[in-house]
């Protein structure tokens, strides 16, 4: 059984969260990262410990699985072995030869004009993409330092897909920072979907059994894009639960803004900057986009005691509160998809966990 698992939205809607239990609940045997590189920042709580991951799955929250980082994934290499010693992965992390390598310059490149514009997080990424690209980017495997982490992660993962093991594929951003489908230029360096994803672990389509499509039950953005519409006054006096988020900041003396008060209540603050993300209602159109392009076989929605948050900790689908039910409801009606997994805390068994047998 091979599962990929990928953001519907602009990033950040917690698909962490969502590998980390996962990989507990299914146990695979293999957990891969796959995306762009370590402009992402996904947080987990595994056993009440805060981790900040860039590099290196969330999936680590399991320790029976191998863990691994596909091929067309760029690595940060002093950021993966700051990551090893973190979560203390040493023996069972492994990485394929052929990531190409972000080095200083590509660094330096990330903070100039074009990056400021976009709003890029600076990791060098799209830098390091562009030079993989014109063919004069370094492969992990020219690396002393990695070579005792370098293997061929598509064979490792085909022999075990043939031998019918499980294996889990964690993507990273979201589809609406996809470079093919996203609000271009406002984008990451390479395209987002499941099929990418697939591909940067060299797994072939039709090894893929199922596609998890994670949605934060309201939208979140960083970065510069001209193209969202964030959400106005109007719509949050029409909106109970945003109403409610911006009565309690005002409660708490939060300043700012109305989108501002509601990101901070929500706690949607930059993680580097501090700066409040931007917020929006949940994206009916961009949702059933993504859920098409990325073949979604499930979706997942995090978050839902931020918007709700009568439900913090719920674990069991009765227990929802009615506002939070139709919030779920009217989402799998317009994306013709019933919801797999919702979140409702940031701790990993924070679920009500909708999937057969459970
Ligand atoms: P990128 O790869 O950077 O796009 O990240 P991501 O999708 O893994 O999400 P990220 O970890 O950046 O952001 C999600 C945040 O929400 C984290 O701080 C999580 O701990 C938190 N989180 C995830 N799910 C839930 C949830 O259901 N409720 C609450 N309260 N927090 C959650
Ligand atoms: P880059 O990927 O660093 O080049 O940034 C390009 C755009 O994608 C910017 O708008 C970033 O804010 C956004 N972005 C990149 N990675 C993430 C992520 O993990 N979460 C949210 N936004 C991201
Ligand atoms: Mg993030």
């Amino acid at each position: 059984m091979v599962s990929i698992v990928v953001g519907g939205h602009y990033g950040d809607e917690g698909k962490g969260k969502i590998v980390s239990y996962l990989a507990l609940k299914d146990d695979p045997k293999y957990i891969a990262r796959a995306g762009v590189g370590p402009n992402a920042g996904h947080t987990v709580y595994v056993d009440g410990k805060k981790y900040g991951l860039r590099m290196i799955t969330c999936g680590f929250s399991n320790p029976k699985s191998q863990l691994l980082i596909g091929a067309g994934v760029l690595v940060d290499i002093q950021r993966f072995l700051e990551e090893v010693a973190m979560t203390n992965t040493e023996g069972r992390i492994k990485i394929d030869g052929r990531c190409a390598v972000i080095e200083q310059e590509h660094k330096e490149a990330d903070k100039g004009a074009n990056s400021k514009k976009i709003g890029t997080t600076g990791s060098g990424c799209g830098p390091a993409q562009s030079a993989r690209v014109n063919r004069v980017a370094k492969q992990a495997k020219e690396f002393k330092e990695l070579a005792d982490y370098v293997v061929d992660v598509p064979q490792i993962l085909n022999d075990a897909i043939d031998a019918g093991e499980d294996v889990l594929i964690e993507g990273t951003q979201g589809f609406g920072l996809s470079l093919y489908y996203g609000n271009y230029p406002y984008v990451t360096s390479k395209d987002t979907s499941a099929s990418t994803a697939a591909a940067d672990c060299g797994v072939g389509p039709t090894n893929v059994d199922d596609v998890y499509v994670i949605y934060k039950a309201y939208m979140s953005r960083v970065g510069e894009d001209p193209y969202i519409h964030y959400l106005s006054d109007e719509e949050i006096a029409a909106t109970p639960a945003f109403k409610k988020l911006l009565e309690k900041a005002e409660k708490e003396g939060i300043e700012g803004t109305s989108n501002q008060k509601i990101a901070r209540v929500l706690g949607e603050v930059g993680t580097v900057t501090g700066r409040p993300r931007k917020i929006g209602s949940f994206d009916f159109d961009l949702a059933r986009y993504s859920a098409k392009i990325n073949g979604a076989t499930k979706i997942c929605i995090t978050c839902l005691d931020k918007l709700f948050p009568e439900n913090a900790g719920v674990t069991e689908y009765d227990k929802l509160s009615a506002p939070a039910l139709e919030h779920i409801r009217r989402i799998e009606d317009k994306l013709g998809v019933k919801a797999a997994i919702i979140s409702t805390g940031p701790g990993i068994y924070d679920v009500v966990d909708l999937r057969d047998g459970n």
